[in-house]
């Protein structure tokens, strides 16, 4: 009898770093005979990559393992893994194991590349496995074959880990120190990529201005030479790269981007906070006119540079002052996209331990105001871009409504009519309609969408738990379960 081939399910939390590791688990699972399905009722392996940034993120991922609990019930032979950022911290894959039992395999950041030894063994042994080692040949990893579905983008690793220990973060602990790739592995996952069609190359690191790889002939390549390299090669293509830090973006680095060929001119650029005092505190090693100073020469050589951020809000010890200095700095660098965080303690970071918390309702009604006034900024960026034609890298489509959506050089999405065969060209667009932050367009250039072949790419697909027909009843019961829970808080008082 013909056995049906077995599949996998990856869910994926937090970072374009993740999504990328997801790429390495799915080559993983692929080269072991799974083929991807889109929810766990249909899956043979669940793997959850998990992400440890804020608490909320760590609440989710415990909800929707607690969510596979029935499932397994009905199919015991489906495996269930959980690995990524949250598995490796302290003391995490001991919890995991305890509360949920149905977990077959916890394994850490560092314990990728094993995976395939992990699965085998839990298949051999039938015993439940949690590994999270520290240390790891990083070069096994970067021979993993990739499944990438993130269709005309190619996300590619320059360096992994962070010496930084941002006192709010958690990334340094649980993906340990900066270790660069060397320049010609790079440089050759970059021209195979470019010959298999990619379009969108980007450069993945924490922090890729402290990449420091070394050449074939052993000497130092900064990361300013590694952007000059990759912009030599040949093809139309575009090159971005995330994330940077406002210490290490050197001068050279941005006369690179001005006098390159392929790099986007899109620039992320996390700023943290708007107050020195608040920057210190986070073990930032920049202030605020370096900062300033930075997107000044940015803006100087750069003339159509668009810069996006990070904000973290209610960081201990933020005063109302501190806030509205980072206000300021959101009206000076006029950013295209802004990220907004509450400051989430993280266990073991030194923040954790700092006083004067800031409360949670002013950490709320900070976010409110920072979004209120990233909305008028962007809004009134945007408004600008009206009647005006930019070059578009069409990304996706959606078939049944005819439309294309692509992205501008700065990174900013735009929709508008079009077919499939678009999928992977470089497009003129022109910006028809601005609806608050949203753009649609046209194509200046009907007849040349014709001449487009169709290509495969492998576009991202949405996956999810449970049945899509059933996501309704998942919303129902989590209502349900809410209501349970302010009942409880009421009996209690
Ligand atoms: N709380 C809130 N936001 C955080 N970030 C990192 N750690 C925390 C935390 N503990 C934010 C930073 C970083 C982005 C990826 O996540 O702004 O740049
Ligand atoms: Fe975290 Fe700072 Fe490293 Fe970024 S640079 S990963 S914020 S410690």
């Amino acid at each position: 009898m013909e056995t049906l081939p077995k599949k996998y399910l990856i869910l994926t939390y937090g970072c374009q770093m993740n999504v990328h590791e997801s790429e390495k688990l799915a080559g993983i699972l692929e080269d072991n005979g799974y083929l991807p399905c889109t929810d766990a009722t249909q899956a043979d392996i669940v793997v959850f990559n998990t992400c440890a940034i804020r608490e909320n993120a760590e609440q989710k991922i415990f909800g929707n393992i607690g969510e596979l609990k029935n499932i397994k019930l009905a199919n015991p032979n489906m495996l269930i893994a959980v690995g990524g950022c949250m598995s490796q911290q302290k003391n995490y894959a001991d919890e995991i194991m305890k509360r949920y039992p149905y977990v077959d395999i916890v394994f850490g950041t560092h314990n990728l590349a094993d995976f395939e030894n992990l699965l085998k063994k839990r298949k051999e042994t039938g015993k439940r496995i949690s590994e999270t080692t520290e240390d790891e040949t990083i070069a096994l990893r970067d021979k993993l074959n990739i499944s990438r579905t993130s269709g005309v983008n190619a996300w590619v690793n320059i360096m992994y880990g962070c010496n930084n220990f941002c006192t709010y973060c958690i990334v340094p602990y649980v993906r340990g120190r900066e270790i660069s790739r060397p320049e010609v592995d790079i440089i050759s996952e970059i021209k195979k990529l470019l010959s298999e069609g990619y379009k969108q190359i980007t450069l993945l690191g924490q922090n890729v201005n402290s990449y420091s790889g070394k050449d074939e002939e052993g000497k130092e390549v900064s990361f300013a030479k590694l952007l000059f390299d990759i912009d030599n090669l040949d093809g139309k293509f575009r090159i971005r790269f995330m994330t940077s830090h406002p210490r290490d973006l050197s001068s050279d680095v941005i006369d690179v981007i001005a006098n390159s060929k392929h790099i986007c001119h899109g620039i992320h650029l996390p700023v943290q906070s708007g107050s020195d005092r608040v920057l210190k505190s986070m073990n930032r090693h920049y202030d605020i006119k370096r900062y300033n100073s930075l997107v000044d020469e940015i803006r100087a050589k750069i003339s159509d540079s668009e810069l996006t951020t990070d904000i973290i809000v209610g960081f201990p010890g933020e005063t109302e002052e501190d806030f509205k200095a980072t206000l300021d700095v959101m009206r000076k660098a006029e950013y295209m996209q802004i990220f907004g965080f509450i400051y989430s303690k993280r266990k073991g970071t030194p923040a954790e331990k700092m006083e004067n918390q800031i409360d949670k309702k002013t950490k709320k009604e900070r976010l409110s105001r920072l979004l209120t006034l990233k909305n008028d900024i962007i809004n009134a960026k945007t408004a600008k871009m009206l009647n005006q034609t930019y070059e578009v890298l069409v990304e996706s489509v959606d078939e049944q409504k005819g439309l294309l959506y692509g992205s501008l050089d700065s990174g900013k999405t735009i929709s508008f009519k079009g077919t499939k065969n678009c999928l992977g060209e470089f497009v003129m667009v022109k910006v028809i309609q601005v609806k608050k932050s949203v753009i649609y367009g046209e194509l200046v250039d009907n007849t040349a969408m014709k001449t487009f072949k169709e290509k495969n790419y492998k576009l991202p697909v949405e996956v999810s738990i449970l049945p899509s027909g059933e996501k309704n009843m998942k919303i129902l019961r989590e209502n349900k379960q809410n209501k349970k829970l302010e009942c409880d808080k009421k009996s209690k008082k």
